[in-house]
């Protein structure tokens, strides 16, 4: 600069018709570095430091800089014995939350089915030419005539395997060794009124583990009452509620059995009182593990479907649904410590033969086909007021049934329920909402 001209233009543009059209700047800063941007418009130009942060960082951000752009910097020598592995770098924790086994059946090709691919395109495409020579005939008349029928049917064949796809069914599954319950604090038994069963609970309970604190709540609690009940007790390590037992209907209500209405009230008073201990629903004969195994209680397996909707809606202040033998001897009794005693299964019946837990498999299509029915005489449909219920009820009424009950809380007054009912007596079907 004192003495001459540096001429740094002409000196980059040599260097880039040279072949160069990386720059790296070796200095304290990065002006020659714009410089150079000026000079040239395709180029990369990186400096190696920087003002306003620490060599080694403005180094390596160099070198990472130059990478991303097509450079290929000797690695080796920033990590000195650092070698390449291959990815991932970790093993993937993977937890599926979708049912095993779970292929789509109509996406699952019969290797017959591949062989008759061919054939079966032809009459997708309605291709007579195609069809007639795979089948080794002319392609008359006879042959078009026949080929939309053989097509419709095909595809309905794939419609109702797909559909057919969707279909699940309940199973029991043997669990194995369950873990040995540990020692922990005392469980709360929730019971409507003390009986034989309920002593034979708390001796399992007591037998495995602390005794429990009792709680009673029989007719006439309701859920402010049990809120306060429940805020007096000290901390506990899980909640058994035996409420279910009880069938007798609840005050006022002829059709709902006190133990269902219980049950809710006292999954709403545990929330009230802050009590997030899991909650364990104990029923006797309310699910049917299998073909010799007899569901006696209807009307407690309403728990069982009440308990899967608050499990869903307080997963974590949730235990489970437990279905227990009649008779609670030794075995049934380390077996129910046990259950209450894990978080993996929750949905469990102890029976004589072992533990059982609660899986949905797919329901294979019965080998004979399914009996159309065909609708006569007064159809009623609860909740056909509903977006779904329009639809049934119109179909019923294409299928011959010659009276519709349709049934909500708002009657005529549920959005559409009007239209619908005028639509469906225009077709000739009575509608009563
Ligand atoms: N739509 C879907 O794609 C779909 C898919 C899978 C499952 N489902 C299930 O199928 C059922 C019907 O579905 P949707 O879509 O048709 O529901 P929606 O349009 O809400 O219809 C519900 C119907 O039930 C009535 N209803 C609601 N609560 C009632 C009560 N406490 N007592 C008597 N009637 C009552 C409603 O009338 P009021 O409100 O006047 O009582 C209405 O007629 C629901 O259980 C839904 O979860 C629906």
């Amino acid at each position: 600069h004192v003495r001459e001209a540096v001429r740094f233009a002409d000196g980059v543009h040599t260097l880039h018709e040279l072949g160069v059209t990386t720059f790296v700047e070796i200095g304290p800063g990065g002006v020659l570095t714009a410089l150079t941007q000026g000079c040239l418009d395709d180029t990369v130009a990186v400096p190696a430091l920087r003002g306003d942060r620490p060599e080694g960082q403005a180094v390596v951000s160099a070198l990472a800089e130059l990478y991303v752009r097509g450079a290929s910097p000797d690695w080796g020598a920033l990590v000195p014995g650092a070698h390449r592995i291959a990815l991932p770098t970790y093993a993937f924790q993977r937890e599926r939350y979708w049912l095993a086994g779970d292929e789509d059946p109509a996406a699952v090709g019969d290797p017959a089915d591949a062989a008759d691919s061919g054939f079966w395109d032809s009459v997708e495409r309605e291709d007579a030419a195609s069809l007639a020579a795979t089948l080794g005939v002319s392609a008359d008349a006879s042959l078009s005539a026949l080929l939309p029928r053989l097509s419709a049917w095909r595809r309905q064949r794939r419609e109702r395997s797909v559909v057919d796809g969707w279909r699940y069914r309940v199973t029991w599954k043997p669990l194995g060794a369950l873990p040995r319950p540990g020692a922990a604090g005392p469980w709360l038994l929730v019971v409507a009124r003390e009986s034989e069963w309920t002593a034979s609970v708390r001796a399992a309970l007591t037998d495995h583990g602390p005794a429990p604190v009792t709680l009673v709540a029989g007719p006439g609690t309701d859920r402010r009452a049990l809120t306060r009940e429940l805020a007096g007790i000290g901390p506990v390590s899980g909640v058994l509620s035996l409420l279910a037992e009880d069938e007798t209907a609840a005050a006022g209500h002829p059709g709902l059995p006190y133990g269902l209405a219980a049950t809710l009230c006292l999954t709403q008073a545990l929330g009230d009182a802050g009590i997030d201990a899991p909650l364990w629903c104990a029923t006797r004969g309310a699910v049917a593990t299998g073909r010799s195994d007899r569901l006696d209680r209807p009307l407690q397996s309403q728990v069982w479907g009440f308990g899967r909707a608050a499990a869903l809606e307080h997963p974590q202040r949730w235990g489970g649904l437990i279905d227990l033998p009649d008779l609670l001897d030794a075995r049934a009794a380390t077996r129910l410590a046990a259950v209450l005693g894990q978080r993996a299964e929750d949905q469990v019946a102890v029976r004589a033969s072992g533990v059982y837990g609660r899986r949905l498999v797919r329901a294979t299509r019965a080998a004979h086909p399914a009996r159309e029915w065909s609708p006569r005489g007064t159809v009623l449909i609860t909740g056909g007021t509903g977006a779904l219920g329009g639809h049934v009820a119109r179909w019923l009424a294409g299928a011959g049934a010659e009276q519709l009950v349709l049934t909500g809380r708002r009657g005529l007054d549920a959005p559409g329920a009007a239209a619908l009912a005028a639509e469906l007596e225009e077709s000739g079907v009575r509608v009563t909402v």
